[in-house]
């Protein structure tokens, strides 16, 4: 179904990228035309649309964007959305968020505050109200083992960890980001590297964020693995990455090495039951009907696996096994020509469907090429992902 059949024509153009021969990642569309400062209802209802069905858009030309506008905008994409960021309050965040706000500054803007200051280095001596903050970005600190700074400081980097934005306790992902280009770093392109034996690489200018479409993964699936895909489900733990705060990531910044680092289930102290989330394998695309193999390992705590509906599912507890099924899975998407890194300016908005992609950022040597400023906003759903069956409650 086209975004058109829904609505009258927008009064924004969206652009489909043009790829390059070698390119084959099958999403990604330009949009022009908009001031995201007064939008009609009609192109917020339009923009969501073409969100779902190119995947991962690229706003031109937001630099006067307000972040109170941005934040509106946010809600405005689900209007019945409780009026948080998906990561909840600063200070949950930094308490709970554990591998994602451990030796990481995340920022709100004051007056917006679920609007997120992310990037790296110096962000001058007044940033809307944030004064002289000297940001430390993300970084391949995540890594087992990471390149050799000599290596870094030449520009040899990494993918700094695949991922969804999304809590996966309590609020149900967002179902779009947005990440506004507020001041880039420049200079010679970097060279990402997978490090992993298959000598694969990529060129790529600093600061810019990677996606890979679990659509496109969803459809290199054998149909008997599709059938698993579609009825099978996971479990993930409660405060998921503190359970995983210890853990480190493969060269490839996809899943995780099981060195038996994660946190027993006890001592991430009280939780809610309730607040569980247990999600299908595969999630359907509300607008265009795809489905996307939607699984983010590295928080998986349990795996459900059965390839009907009258099956008893396959129950895998073992932490390692899971990582395996699903890197086995995952790891057929991670390929140079699968991965769009949008190639952004300052004042672009780059918005992403969290339900039928993966992203991850790339770290730069902050001294080579400069400070990164970049706004950050979503919501936590109003309505969770939704799978090709129903799966069974779990006691
Ligand atoms: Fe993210």
């Amino acid at each position: 179904m086209s975004p058109a059949a829904l609505t009258p024509e927008p009064s924004f153009q969206v652009q489909p990228i043009i790829k390059r021969k070698d390119q084959l990642f099958n999403f990604g569309a330009t949009v022009e035309g908009l001031d995201l400062n007064q939008i009609s209802d009609d192109d917020v209802q339009r923009l969501k649309e073409t969100i779902w069905t190119h995947k991962v858009i690229v706003v031109k030309g937001q630099q006067s964007l307000t972040p109170q506008k941005h934040w509106e905008l946010v809600t405005r994409f689900d209007p019945d959305a409780s009026q948080e960021h998906s990561h909840g309050k600063l200070e949950t965040f930094q308490k709970k968020g554990g591998v994602l706000s451990r030796s990481r500054d995340v920022y709100g803007i004051p007056g917006a505050e679920n609007v997120r200051l992310i990037g790296k280095g110096y962000q001058g001596d007044d940033h809307y109200g944030l004064k002289n903050l000297d940001v430390k970005g993300l970084s391949n600190d995540f890594h087992a083992d990471p390149p050799r700074d000599e290596e870094f400081q030449q520009g040899f980097t990494r993918f700094q960890r695949w991922h969804i934005d999304a809590p996966l306790y309590g609020r149900d992902p967002a179902w779009f980001t947005t990440l506004r280009a507020v001041k880039l770093p420049s200079g010679p392109d970097l060279t990402i590297r997978w490090d992993d034996g298959s000598g694969l690489s990529m060129q790529s200018p600093p600061g810019l964020t990677a996606f890979f479409s679990t659509s496109q993964l969803y459809n290199l699936l054998s149909a008997e693995e599709k059938l698993v895909a579609d009825h099978s489900w996971v479990e993930y733990a409660p405060y998921p990455y503190m359970w995983i705060e210890n853990c480190k990531a493969p060269s490839t910044g996809l899943g995780l090495k099981s060195e038996g680092k994660e946190h027993s289930i006890e001592d991430l102290g009280e939780y809610d039951e309730k607040d569980v989330k247990t999600y299908p394998c595969v999630w359907v695309n509300p607008v265009t009907g795809e489905k996307a193999f939607q699984v983010h390992g590295i928080a998986v705590r349990k795996l459900f696996l059965r390839s009907s509906v009258a099956e008893q599912p396959q129950v895998v507890e073992d932490v390692e096994a899971i990582r395996a099924f699903l890197h086995n899975i995952q790891s057929r998407i991670l390929r140079p020509e699968y991965i769009w890194l949008p190639e952004v300016e300052e004042g672009d908005i780059v918005m992403w469907d969290n339900y039928g992609t993966f992203h991850t950022a790339v770290d730069y040597p902050v001294q080579k090429y400069g400070p990164r400023t970049m706004h950050q906003a979503n919501i936590g759903a109003s309505r969770g992902p939704v799978g090709p069956v129903p799966i069974p409650s779990v006691g």
